[in-house]
């Protein structure tokens, strides 16, 4: 196998987790088994890119749409959460990870709400990899949200409606700054952003594999990074210019 080129990751990569109920299903367990194998995954994922220093590593949690799952299901990814958020600030502490959210947290049970501003606040001044949990998160919902605080500023005059450029809304968006995605990865076959990240996906990379979450691993993340590698990026220019 070619070896990845350490000086070519993205900077920032992103990942839409699908198929935790799959997986379960086809081991004729409950879906919930499917999201507690899904833990175990996203821990070997997180310390797999904070090895490879990638800058940003954003994972799709909880969307918007998932508030519609039945009660218990939701429930049981709530505790699990929580649950993790535990297990892992020591290691975040250990790996000089920053954890920070993007989405409506403030839907999230109180429980959930305290136990991700521990985190966040504990994990604030790491350096080495910001992890961004999408929860409870709608790219549209996302943009609404930028669009009312930005006609506020206008109203009140404080920029006036030419001013608002891409940066503005960039930093309007939940995580503010948040660089645009390079890699997007989907696991489960499914091949859809399914109201991820609209504003930063514009030019992502995108990779689609068949495998279900819980069987995503190193070996998976190496594979994703190394067919980005062979990606041109032209970015609406030519291949020459690209490669003069
Ligand atoms: C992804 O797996 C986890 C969440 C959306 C919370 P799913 O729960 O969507 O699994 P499938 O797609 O039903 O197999
Ligand atoms: C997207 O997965 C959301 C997360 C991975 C958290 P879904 O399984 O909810 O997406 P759809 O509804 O099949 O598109
Ligand atoms: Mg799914």
């Amino acid at each position: 196998m070619v070896p990845l080129d350490y000086d070519k990751l993205p900077e920032h990569i992103a990942i839409i987790m699908d198929g935790n109920g799959r997986w379960a299903k086809q081991r004729g367990k409950k879906r919930i088994f499917g999201h507690q194998q899904g833990v175990k995954a996203v821990q070997k994922i997180v310390e797999e890119a904070a090895r490879l220093k990638v800058p940003y590593l954003t994972l799709f949690a909880f969307s918007t749409e998932n508030w519609n799952r039945p009660k218990e299901e939701i429930g049981t990814l709530m505790k699990l959460l929580v649950r993790s958020l535990r297990e892992e600030l020591e290691k975040m502490l250990k790996n000089n990870i920053r954890l920070t959210t993007i989405g409506a947290t403030d839907r999230l049970p109180t429980q959930v709400q305290k136990e991700l501003e521990l985190v966040v606040e504990k994990t604030k001044n790491n350096s080495n990899m910001v992890l961004t949990l999408a929860l409870s998160y709608g790219g549209r919902e996302e943009i609404q949200r930028a669009t009312r605080e930005i006609a506020v500023l206008v109203k009140n005059n404080i920029i006036s409606p030419e001013k608002i450029d891409e940066s503005i809304i960039n930093r309007h968006l939940y995580a503010q700054n948040l660089p645009d995605v390079d890699l997007l990865i989907r696991t489960s076959g499914e091949q859809r952003i399914s109201n991820f990240m609209l504003w930063h996906l514009a030019y992502a990379e995108l990779y689609f594999t068949s495998t279900c979450w819980p069987d995503f691993d190193e070996k998976e993340l190496h594979a994703a990074l190394l067919n980005y590698q062979n990606r041109e990026r032209r970015f609406g220019k030519t291949s020459e210019q690209v490669n003069p």
